[in-house]
């Protein structure tokens, strides 16, 4: 029967006996999915796996840290970080079209870790024979694809390695659901912070600033966000929200008045939701002293922020990210 420690063992063997002295890599996202899926085949073969996380610079406070240093002491993971703000902020310069970003950023992504890959294959040991995935069962139904244990198929990557090379999937968590996968990455001792992680788009904050991108304004709004999320846990309302993305109004400013002065500065959105599934979203009724702390809070401590405003939205009409 369907234990969590069953699910583990009966894992633990599969990628033993399917990797063997060979060696696999897994790309983090600071998500729930990559980090268990990484965390259980650690579990399986050690050292022969190797972790790539690409620090974009669009993480929100602490994100990147949860990753290098709680997630690595908890699993012992080999990882490999690569700063990559640098490159990110340089080709996200002037652009303030979401899609334009997403494609920017995805693109960005791919190149820099496959960069990665290859620095890790071109490294003296084992061939990297498997890719390790946190491929989810809904994902599986929705690309109607099968249900094989340690599944196996055929991996083609573009640029920055070999032509004809071909990873195999390791994808140890394509019989589970997302509340299943929490359990297993507690039972294998993960952090909270990271098991019980609320959805994050890939593209992260960059396209919660409604705007260009700039290094200034990433500091700004993730000052904003950790204060709105740091309220919210303090208020233990994670459970009953799905997500709240906190978002930059770059381009828009208002006039305040704040100290002896008048101020003229930005907007921060609130955008607390609830939904089952993000296909459909209702906005959270937060309670108005909640609302009021966090309102509060960022106004004294984010320079630059005279406003803060809650959006009413469900989606639809609304999205539940802003771009
Ligand atoms: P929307 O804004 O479409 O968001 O209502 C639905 C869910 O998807 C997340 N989201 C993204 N996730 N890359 C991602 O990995 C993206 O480009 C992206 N855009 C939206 C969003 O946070 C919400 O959970």
């Amino acid at each position: 029967d369907w234990t969590t420690g069953n699910v583990i063992d009966e894992q633990v063997d599969a990628i033993r006996e399917l990797v063997g002295d060979k060696r696999a890599i897994c790309g983090l996202s600071g998500g729930v999915d990559s980090a268990v899926a990484a965390a259980l085949v650690q579990k399986a073969i050690g050292s022969q796996l190797t972790c790539v996380y690409v620090d974009h610079g669009l993480m929100r406070k602490g994100e990147t840290e949860q990753v290098e240093k709680d997630f690595v002491a908890a699993t012992g993971v080999q990882l490999k970080v690569v700063d990559a703000q640098e490159r990110f902020l340089t080709a996200l310069k002037g652009v303030s079209d979401p899609e334009e970003k997403r494609k920017i950023i995805g693109r960005e992504f791919i190149r820099v870790f496959e960069q990665a890959q290859a620095e890790i294959i071109a490294d003296e040991g084992p061939a990297v024979e498997f890719l390790v995935q946190g491929t989810l069962y809904p994902d599986v139904v929705e690309s109607g694809g099968g249900t094989g244990t340690a599944n196996i198929k055929s991996h083609h990557n573009v640029g920055g390695l070999p032509e004809d090379l071909e990873f195999k999937l390791i994808e140890p968590l394509r019989k589970l659901f997302k509340d299943e996968v929490r359990m297993v990455g507690q039972e294998l001792g993960l952090p909270e912070e990271i098991v019980q992680r609320q959805p994050f788009p890939g593209p992260g904050l960059g396209i919660r600033i409604v705007g260009e991108v700039t290094k200034e304004r990433l500091d700004l709004l993730r000052e904003a966000d950790a204060i709105a999320r740091e309220e919210l846990t303090a208020a233990g309302l994670d459970r009953d929200i799905w997500q709240c993305p906190v978002v930059l109004l770059a381009d828009v400013r208002s006039v305040g008045v704040q100290g002896d002065g008048r101020t003229y500065g930005h907007p921060i959105v609130l955008r607390p939701v609830s939904s089952e599934d993000a296909m459909t979203a209702d906005w959270s009724r937060l309670p108005y002293d909640v609302l009021a702390k966090i309102s509060t809070r960022i106004t004294n401590e984010v320079r630059d922020v005279n406003r803060v405003v809650l959006d009413v939205t469900s989606k639809p009409p609304g999205t539940i990210e802003w771009e």
